[in-house]
């Protein structure tokens, strides 16, 4: 009986889901097949953050019976770790299961005043304000013009509309954490062109678009960023909010996809 990483292996989906705090239930619409752990691929860190499974799970398209990967849980570089170990699970799945086709999500802090909180925002391009590249030390130079599929983009713009889903559109800008912003801080992304804010995404979308993959990302907005509301900021909200607009994540995914 082959192991259930030997399974995925031999299965090669050709495309992958990353799921961000609080979007673990996404991967349940998905039919799973089987799960493998990441501490049962060499060579890929635990996730530790509360929301996070930490583990691949085999599904497919609803309807259209396309094989996809869903990362349940990712690393962060607020764990203490590199870019490079933040991005070995996007390698995993670009070289060893063949994946040519990722879809970042994560949970975010919303900028922009006219968005609204629990809803979706399609990332346009993003703003590396991390300090540190999964490329370092090669490959130099990759192009990053258009990181965020417009292929792609069409996909989810479309899907949105035929759903009746809002789905906001803008610039998601990526902090190391692992402390929320100040409200200055925020300001000056503001100004800087951001919409989005999170401590997630950005290296693994470079890491895919080096590999040659076609990426999308899709932001839930979980709460205002600092400043735009009275209330503070608690992780347990972000992963609240993540599980009540999981569904309207799921619904765009699977028509997006199809
Ligand atoms: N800031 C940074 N990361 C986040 C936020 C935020 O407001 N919400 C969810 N992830």
């Amino acid at each position: 009986m082959p192991s259930a990483l030997d399974q995925l292996v031999a299965a090669q989906p050709s495309t992958a889901i990353i799921l961000g705090s609080g979007l673990g239930a996404v991967a349940e619409t998905f039919s799973p097949i089987l799960t493998v752990p990441y501490s049962d691929v060499p060579g890929l860190p635990e996730s530790k953050v509360p929301g996070h499974a930490g583990r691949f799970v085999l599904g497919v398209l609803p309807g259209s019976g396309r094989k996809v990967v869903i990362a349940q849980g990712r690393s962060h570089l607020y764990e203490g770790i590199s870019a490079r170990e933040v991005t070995a699970g996007v390698r995993f799945l670009a070289e060893q299961l063949g994946v040519k086709r990722l879809i970042l999500t994560n949970a975010a802090g919303a900028i922009d005043p006219t968005f609204h909180v629990g809803g979706l925002m399609l990332i346009t391009d993003h703003l590396n304000l991390l300090g540190v590249s999964p490329l370092t030390g090669g490959p130099h130079f990759h192009d990053m013009s258009v990181v965020y599929s417009l292929k792609l983009r069409e996909a989810f713009m479309n899907a949105a509309e035929k759903l009746g889903l809002r789905l906001h559109h803008g610039v998601y800008a990526a902090v190391p954490g692992p402390q929320y912003e100040t409200p200055a801080e925020i300001r000056m992304f503001r100004t800087l062109g951001a919409h989005a804010v999170g401590m997630s995404t950005v290296p693994e979308a470079i890491q895919a678009r080096a590999l040659g993959l076609e990426v999308a990302g899709i932001s839930l907005l979980t709460n205002w960023a600092a400043g735009l509301a009275p209330a503070t900021l608690h992780h347990s909200e972000v992963v609240e909010v993540g599980l009540a607009a999981g569904q309207d994540l799921a619904r765009l995914l699977h028509a997006a996809l199809a």
